[in-house]
């Protein structure tokens, strides 16, 4: 199943910011955009028609491979029909996870003396390793999921959707579920003071990437209840933990303390319940 993570609206709009942000960057200057393929070619498509700068493209494909030596070697398929000797060179890619390919990348690149690189990438996944490249431009961060659509795919498919998708299914079978320990479900209830939800829906945007990515996540869903009035006045974490274990490791981060600070003006109550699965 593929869950829609940044709509066609969504994208069109961020592209558009990108495109305004890398053109006041670059007045008065020739830029060269190369699309790393096949991932970026819808982004980089476009990106260019967002940029109000003369604009060369050109396209670069390569994979990253890691042998013993170094991470992150370069196997190039492609080269550049133009040289970027001198040129001002923006890479194009379409999402950065480890980063070892954009790193290995712009490392080629240097190599052939361009006045100056820059990059861009779509999106960045949110990793708890730090990352051997930081982009220039970037789209929108998202959590440690496998997102398909916008150029990328799951086996070759998908690069066509025009929305960001998270495939639900991937992301479950990708994750390592160690099923000799047990499965921990909680839940946790927060009654929250009138005229606060707001607040805490933006906190809640901030936290749900990061815990979504802690080891040993399987779901963290949040949800509104409503009074008996309607009103939207409770919140509540739907949370399935891989282990004891994992749930301790996510009560005592550093993003949870921070959450428990934040939200301490704006809730009036607050209960967390470890659920023991009755067995029937
Ligand atoms: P990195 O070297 O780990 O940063 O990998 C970057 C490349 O892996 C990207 O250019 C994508 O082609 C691919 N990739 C990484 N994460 C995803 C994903 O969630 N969906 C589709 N492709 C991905
Ligand atoms: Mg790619």
């Amino acid at each position: 199943m593929i869950r829609v993570r940044f709509t066609q609206q969504e994208i069109a709009r961020r592209v558009r910011e990108l495109g305004e942000e890398i053109s006041k960057d670059y007045q008065g200057k020739t830029l060269t955009v190369v699309a790393l393929l096949n991932g970026a070619l819808p982004f980089a498509a476009d990106l260019i028609r967002n940029i109000s700068v003369p604009v060369y493209l050109d396209t670069f494909a390569a994979s990253s491979y890691v042998d013993d030596s170094s991470c992150g070697k370069l196997n190039v398929r492609s080269s550049l029909k133009n040289s970027v000797e001198g040129k001002d060179v923006l890479l194009v890619d379409d999402i950065l996870d480890t980063g070892f390919s954009l790193a290995a990348t712009v490392e080629h690149f240097r190599k052939m003396n361009p006045s100056g690189i820059r990059t861009c990438v779509f999106l960045d996944k949110i990793l708890r390793t730090p990352k051997p490249v930081k982009a220039d431009y970037t789209g929108f961060p998202v959590e440690n999921a496998y997102v398909v659509g916008y150029g990328l795919d799951s086996r070759e498919l998908y690069r066509n959707l025009p929305f960001i998708g998270i495939m639900e299914k991937e992301e479950k079978e990708n994750q390592i579920i160690d099923r000799s320990t047990k499965m921990i479900h909680v839940v946790a209830e927060m009654e929250i003071r009138k005229d606060c939800m707001k607040k805490i829906l933006a906190l809640v945007k901030e936290l749900v990437p990061l815990v979504r990515a802690e080891k040993g996540c399987i779901q963290y869903e949040p949800n509104f209840a409503v009074d008996d009035e309607g009103h939207e006045k409770y919140f509540f974490f739907v949370e399935t933990w891989e282990s004891e274990e994992a749930l301790k490791n996510h009560l005592a981060s550093p993003h949870m303390a921070k959450w428990r600070e934040d939200v301490k003006e704006l809730r009036l109550t607050s209960r967390v319940k470890v659920l023991s699965p009755a067995g029937i």
